[in-house]
């Protein structure tokens, strides 16, 4: 398909989703209001109804979340590059993450090394990206009663690495050409965005994602970051042309 079709495509599809999110809007708004009536209501009819109401507002925030992606997808970000210290942002994700991995038996890691404290970087989106992976690293690691989730971060030269590590139920070779593809999904409640946006989010910045897994063992992600922006476009030939980019954090699940 020729580029403009497909950005003509693209822009119909923008265009679509942006008119499905009011209706839904207005859907979601007058099921709250409905709820709210039959909360003061207790009768057996009342509690039906209360129940039904949950299940279309459960269904109705799930189309508003997948609407919510597929814009942000279509659109593409402009990035917001501040200071921004890295090891901060590890350190409160976990910290949010960590009632909810604690009733899931799941043990968190950060480990780091170099100047992480003032990276230009736009840190709502490398924090969605982050939280993504993590969210993943907690599914698959759920899957498997529990098990440790680890997070390296890593300045060496030029280049910042962030490892997502988890030793959950791994990745079915079958499914590796699949995995950033928009809408794909294993998972009964998944978008299949999370893993194209985190790409997405990566490559605004300049940077690669690739992950290594092994299945019933764990999966790994790496995402490698110019750490100076000037040289963002220019990835590629910042690192090694043969195989794999030396990447700062090490290779392999164990390390
Ligand atoms: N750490 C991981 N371990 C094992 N499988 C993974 C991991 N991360 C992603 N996957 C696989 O890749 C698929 C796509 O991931 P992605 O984050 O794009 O969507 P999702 O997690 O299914 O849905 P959503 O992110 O919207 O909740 C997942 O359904 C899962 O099969
Ligand atoms: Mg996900």
């Amino acid at each position: 398909m020729s580029s403009s079709r497909l950005e003509f495509l693209g822009q119909l599809a923008g265009g679509l989703a942006h008119e499905i999110k009011n209706p839904l809007s207005t859907i979601k708004l007058t099921l709250q209001l409905l709820e709210e009536d039959f909360q003061k209501e207790e009768s057996p009819f009342a509690a039906r109804a209360k129940h039904k109401i949950e299940v279309l507002l459960r269904e109705v925030n799930h189309l508003d979340d997948i609407v919510q992606e597929f814009l942000t997808f279509a659109r593409g970000h402009d990035l917001k590059l501040t200071r921004t210290n890295l090891r901060e942002m590890v350190v409160e994700l976990f910290e949010f993450l960590g009632d909810d991995a604690h009733a899931r038996g799941i043990r968190l890691h950060f480990d780091y090394e170099g100047k992480l404290d003032n990276l230009l970087l736009d840190a709502t989106l490398i924090r969605q990206a982050l939280m993504n992976l993590v969210r993943n690293a907690f599914e698959a690691v759920v899957d498997k009663d529990g098990g440790e989730v680890i997070v390296r971060a890593k300045v060496k030269g030029d280049l910042l690495g962030i490892d997502v590590i988890d030793t959950g139920c791994g990745i079915a070779p079958s499914n590796y050409d699949r995995m950033f593809r928009p809408y794909f999904t294993t998972k009964k409640k998944g978008t299949g965005m999370g893993l194209p946006m985190v790409r997405r989010i990566v490559e605004e910045h300049g940077g690669q994602i690739t992950f290594e897994s092994e299945e019933g063992q764990g999966t790994r992600f790496l995402i490698l970051l110019p750490v100076d922006p000037e040289k963002r476009g220019s990835l590629k030939s910042m690192v090694p042309s043969e195989g794999k980019p030396d990447h700062p954090v090490g290779r392999g699940l164990q390390q």
